[in-house]
This record gives structure tokens, sequence and C-alpha cells, in this order.
């Protein structure tokens, strides 16, 4: 599997499960008795953090017999999330390999941890047999893909007929420049940030009808705005973001808090359902 260059430098998370499991002691976990919303802060990478995957699980209507596919699924937050509270079986592939390994060492020591796997590959050539999954979820992944027809006639091909496809992404909604780094770029090579209206005739081209689509703007600047607050009061908790985001996390969180207060970005969610 090729990965690009820029792609691999600003995804790479050298020792990233001994930081976590560090920063887990700091904070006070007992790493030998962890249950899955122990980790939430520091492996829900979207704005929104865990919330914004509960609120996604709701209106994708999860229940226990379903198989769910979590595309980028990074550190996993959301497929153990999605395994410990529904029961669904879930798959998580991401092209990150430090992202990987971490996720499967993470789902090794939680409850629910056993309904997860994990597999290095790419969101353009799915590691599924056709007709694989009920419902695939995609949080602050299409921002790193450019060619979004490809990735969703890819979903489209491992969804079971009538399956539903959750996208939770940072998309462009007005004017202004980018400013790098962002969690998902350390600069414009790979970043494919797409307004709206992209995605909405990428998905209808692979066969999905829109459900709902839902701006979620106040709620990240409402979530920025909280993280701040609690940073200025009580300092940099030992257990966050600015593990899982690498070396450059603090000015990626204060680039894209800015892009989004200023209303150069957003959060949108859409949820579609394949009518093949
Ligand atoms: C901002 S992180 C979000 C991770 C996770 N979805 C979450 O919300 O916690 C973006 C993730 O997308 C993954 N990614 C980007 N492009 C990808 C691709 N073409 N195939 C698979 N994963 C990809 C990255 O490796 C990274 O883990």
């Amino acid at each position: 599997m090729e990965i690009d260059e820029e792609f691999k430098a600003h995804y790479a998370r050298p020792d990233l499960e001994q930081k976590i499991f560090a920063a887990l002691h700091a904070s006070g976990k007992d790493t030998e008795n962890l249950i899955f919303e122990d980790l939430a802060p520091v492996d829900e990478i979207h704005i929104g953090g865990r919330q914004a995957t509960v609120d996604l699980a709701e209106r994708l209507g999860l229940y226990e017999t379903m198989v769910v596919l979590d595309v980028g699924c990074g550190l996993g937050g959301a497929t153990r999330y999605f395994a410990s509270t529904f029961g669904c079986d879930v798959y998580g592939i991401d092209l990150a390999p430090d992202y990987i390994s971490a996720a499967s060492a993470l789902a090794a020591r939680v409850d629910g941890g056993f309904r997860v796997s994990y597999q290095q590959a790419s969101a353009l050539a799915l590691p599924f047999s056709d007709d694989f999954c009920d419902v695939v979820t995609m949080m602050h992944v299409g921002m790193n893909i450019s060619d979004k027809q490809m990735l969703f006639n890819e979903v489209r091909r491992v969804l079971k007929p009538g399956g539903k496809f959750g996208i939770y992404d940072v998309m462009r909604v007005g004017r202004g420049d980018v400013l790098y780094p962002v969690p998902w770029a350390s600069n414009p090579s790979t970043d494919f940030i797409a307004p709206l209206d992209e995605y909405l005739v990428c998905l209808k081209g692979s066969g999905f009808t829109v459900i709902s689509e839902i701006d979620r703007w106040k709620f990240g600047v409402a979530y920025f705005e909280k993280l701040r607050n609690v940073t200025l009061e009580q300092g940099v908790s030992p257990l966050g973001l600015h593990i899982s985001l690498g070396v450059t996390a603090m000015r990626q969180m204060v680039n894209i808090s800015t892009l989004i207060k200023q209303r150069v970005l957003s959060p949108i969610e859409i949820i579609c359902k394949l009518s093949k």
C-alpha cells in the first residue's frame, strides 16, 4: 500500500500507545480496569468529541445485530462506543499505522473490545467483500481524500442494500485561507476540504439518498469555547487530544477553532441511505 509521504509525516505518532497509558496513569486511571469512557478525551479525534459520536449513532439508529464499519477510525473511539453501547460488531480501518496499532492495544484493554477489529487500509480500497455491512460511519476523514466520488462508490460497494452511511466531516462554508497545520493536514498538499454541495453531488452519484444534513457550527463553536475555558482554568489535562494530534497539536487546535469561529469551515453531519 503506497502512502503519500506528507500524509505519513502528518500522521506519524511514535510511541502513541505508551504515551496514552502514561497519560492515563497521570490522570489517576486504573489501567488494569479501564472502561471505554476513560479513553474518550484522547480517542475521539473530531470536533465535539464523544458527544458528536453519540449524536451520529442516535441518528443512524444503531442496534445490536448490525455490522458497522468505521472508515478512517483513528484511535477507534467511535468503534468502541458503538460496540460497547449497542453490542454491534464493529470494524475500523485507517491508513495511519500508528493509529491502528494503538487502537488495537486500547481495544484489548477495555470492555466491548472483543467486538471490534482494526486493519490498516485505504478508504479507497476497503478490505471487505461486497454487501459486507449494515452501516458505514466516517468522521473527519473526507478532508484528506480528493476523490470523494471514488470514496463513496467504495462505501456503496461494501454496504448492504438499504444500508446507512453517516458522515461527520469538516466542510468549507465560507471564504478565507485555511491556516496550517489543521488536525488533518500540515499543509495544503493533503488537504481536500470541500463544500457540502460536493458531498451531496457525489453521494447522489453513488446511489445514496440523503435523510438529514445538519450544520453543527454552533455545537463546534461551543466545544472549542468550553475546551478553552477549561484549559484556562485548570491547565492542559494530562489526557487530551494533544496526545493523539502529535507535536503540532496546540497550533492545530488554535487554527481549527479560529477557522470554525470565523465560519470559514464548519463540522457538518450527513445521514444517508443506499437505494441499491
Ligand atoms: C482527524 S482523524 C479522525 C479519526 C477518527 N475518525 C475520529 O474521529 O476519531 C482523520 C483520520 O482519517 C484517516 N484517513 C485519512 N485518509 C484516509 C484514507 N484515505 N484511508 C483511510 N484512512 C484515512 C487518518 O489516518 C486519520 O486517522
